[in-house]
């Protein structure tokens, strides 16, 4: 006999790091998820840019079925065929030359970063071992990774931190050029910053910090693990701005839901990780790897990819007109489904509050900090159901100028 579960029992038997909604979700389709009480619930929220092909889509279900029916899992000490066809996939559609599969975006990262300083341990010696990143940024949660990070609210609790890592200012070129030398071994940069507030890299940064790392010998990492996967009309957010990294990790949308990272390399940087320098027990699991192929499949299409940038107009045309109403944001910005509303000062600190009142009127939205009201919704998702979603956001702000709280 199953248990009943209420919301009140996350604060009873879960580790409090987190404080979800007030409601649990229990069934979902396309872009619609329904509560326990059947309350409909549009989703803009994508599972923080995870659901790019939204929820239940048929052909994630057949390529996960598929697989379930024949193996889960057999550990690294075996390959796959599903684990090998989306490695050419990618192979295929990106830069690289290799690719190593593992189970999050955190974990992507720490690969990424483990193999920029064996690389520059390898061909330099062991005194090159500087990693430059940037303030602001979020690159997961394992300790090297927070401490990649730039918001120091999620690292300091865990001192001693990983040496030998230092951050500049994002989209301040110059602030790099002074961190960046020959000890550097890698650089690692959001193309687009997500949590740290829906920020675009300018074109000339990304461009300069290229040209950086190549006089360093430095890795130039992009960590997109949130801009992957069409998020920005582009399969990855690199193509998008024509500056091409040694290292990519992806995560989050390669799986649609389905838990998979990936770090993607050059062969000049993959050939340093030799048999046992690194690995997971989950890492290409048949499971992942066949739903992540079929949804690479699905998105890496012109169809799927412009209709990416079509949607990105519908959003910014109708947040726009929200704003002449209301007036609560000072910037509507991002790239294809990536999208912030960066709130006025006199609203500052509230993002979550109208996150709240939009959950009350039937919507799923994100926050990227404080100020900014954050839109990562399916790649898919239908224009009307762009129109119901917006219409609850727009009664969310309208309830919220008139000075509620959920
Ligand atoms: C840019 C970026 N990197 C890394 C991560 C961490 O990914 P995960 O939570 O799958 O470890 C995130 C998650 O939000 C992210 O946005």
């Amino acid at each position: 006999m199953s248990q009943s579960i209420s919301r009140q029992d996350f604060d009873q038997w879960m580790m409090p790091v987190y404080a979800p909604a007030p409601f649990i979700p229990v069934r979902g389709e396309g872009a619609w998820l329904w509560d326990q009480q059947g309350k409909g619930y549009v989703d803009f929220a994508g599972g923080i840019a995870v659901n790019a092909l939204g929820h239940a889509h048929p052909a994630m279900i057949r390529a996960l079925t598929e697989q379930a029916g024949k193996f889960w899992h057999t550990g690294n000490g075996y390959t796959n065929e599903p684990a090998l066809r989306l490695a050419k996939q990618l192979i295929d559609a990106t830069f690289a030359d290799r690719i190593f599969f593992c189970n999050s975006g955190a974990e992507a990262n720490e690969a990424a970063l483990k193999t920029a300083r064996k690389y520059a341990h390898d061909r330099f010696g062991s005194h090159k071992s500087g990693i430059v990143a940037f303030k602001n940024a979020f690159h997961g949660r394992t300790l090297f990774t927070v401490s990649a990070g730039g918001q120091p609210a999620y690292s300091q609790d865990f001192a001693p931190l990983p040496p030998d890592i230092c951050h500049g200012v994002y989209n301040d070129i110059d602030s790099a050029r002074v961190l960046i030398d020959d000890d550097t071994c890698a650089v690692i940069v959001e193309p687009i910053q997500g949590e740290g507030g829906v920020i675009p890299a300018s074109l000339e940064f990304l461009q300069e910090l290229r040209a950086l790392c190549d006089r360093h010998h430095a890795a130039l990492i992009f960590d997109e693990v949130q801009t992957g996967v069409g998020r920005t009309g582009e399969l990855y957010a690199y193509m998008h701005y024509g500056v091409t990294p040694d290292l990519l990790t992806t995560a989050k949308a390669l799986g649609g839901g389905f838990p998979i990272g990936a770090l993607l390399a050059s062969e000049a940087f993959a050939s340093v990780m030799t048999v046992g320098t690194h690995g997971t027990t989950y890492g290409g699991n048949p499971l992942a790897c066949a739903v992540a192929g079929e949804v690479l499949s699905i998105i890496n299409t012109p169809q799927v990819l412009n209709g990416v940038k079509q949607r990105e107009q519908w959003f910014k045309e109708r947040l726009q007109a929200i704003n002449a109403q209301f007036g609560l944001f000072k910037e509507i910005r991002g790239v294809g489904l990536l999208i912030g509303c960066a709130l006025r000062d006199e609203y500052a600190g509230k993002a979550k509050q109208i996150s709240l009142l939009a959950a009350d009127e039937g919507l799923m939205v994100l926050i990227a900090g404080a100020n900014v009201v954050r839109f990562a919704p399916a790649l898919i998702v239908k224009e009307e159901d762009v129109t119901l979603g917006l219409n609850r956001f727009a009664a969310a702000c309208e309830r919220f100028v008139a000075g509620e709280s959920s």
